[in-house]
């Protein structure tokens, strides 16, 4: 009983903690905003994916990824956050062409998809789970979500990087650790470093990594 109600308070707070921040702060007034997502747009492309391809952005916020996904001609696109503010803001960017994509308000860790996903793509939302039962959960509830031969690119903060992010810990990989995390279900295609430039002209290095879900 008492770890259902520290598990209740503690979700309670990392959601608080997010509508916080979109509700308070400007796109350009957060570390990782990115007018053009420039390295997720290039792991997209070297998937070769069809239109109808199933796509989720998990913890999205209010990225600008969505809108890149819709240009080229996706149609099934998943947007996954736990902050509704998020969400609303990006549906408001987007005007009606919000009503071509799958919304979804919820914790990663509660996700219980009724499609799998060609595509899986996280950019600076996995890194904030820093205990290993939080990160196994998040590593049975992708590999069980995404297609056989599907795609997974992950975007964290690498060892250079800072080990905070919106005030929260945040756990660093580097190649080998996501390699060696993700293994068991999962082929490595590649990894690279990206320096990210913040709108507060500091540097944060990501370390970007794609795999294929194993047949
Ligand atoms: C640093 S921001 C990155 C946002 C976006 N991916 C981007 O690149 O602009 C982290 C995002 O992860 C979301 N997030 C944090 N913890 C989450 C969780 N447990 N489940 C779902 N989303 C979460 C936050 O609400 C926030 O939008």
């Amino acid at each position: 009983m008492l770890l259902l109600i520290s598990k209740v308070m503690e979700t309670f707070s990392n959601k608080d903690h997010w509508e916080n921040v979109f509700a308070t702060k400007a796109e350009n007034e957060v570390s990782w905003y990115q007018p053009i997502p420039k390295t997720s747009i290039a792991f997209l492309e070297t998937c070769n994916l069809p239109l109808d391809a199933n796509i989720i952005d998990v913890g999205a916020g209010d990225s600008h990824f969505v809108d890149v996904l819709l240009e080229k001609g996706y149609h099934n696109i998943y947007i996954l956050d736990i902050s509704a503010n998020a969400i609303d803001r990006a549906k408001k960017r987007l005007g009606d062409k919000a009503n071509q994509i799958n919304w979804i308000v919820s914790d990663i860790l509660d996700f219980k998809p009724n499609v799998k996903f060609d595509l899986w793509h996280d950019r600076a939302s996995f890194h904030f789970l820093t205990s290993d039962e939080k990160i196994n959960q998040y590593l049975t509830i992708s590999q069980n979500a995404i297609t056989s031969n599907g795609f997974l690119t992950i975007g964290t903060f690498s060892e250079k990087g800072p080990t905070k992010c919106s005030a929260l810990q945040v756990k660093q990989y580097t190649e080998t650790s996501m390699t060696e995390l993700f293994k068991t279900n999962f082929d490595k295609i590649k990894c690279i470093s990206e320096d990210h430039a913040t709108p507060f002209n500091t540097v944060q290095n990501f370390l970007f990594c794609s795999f294929k879900r194993k047949a």
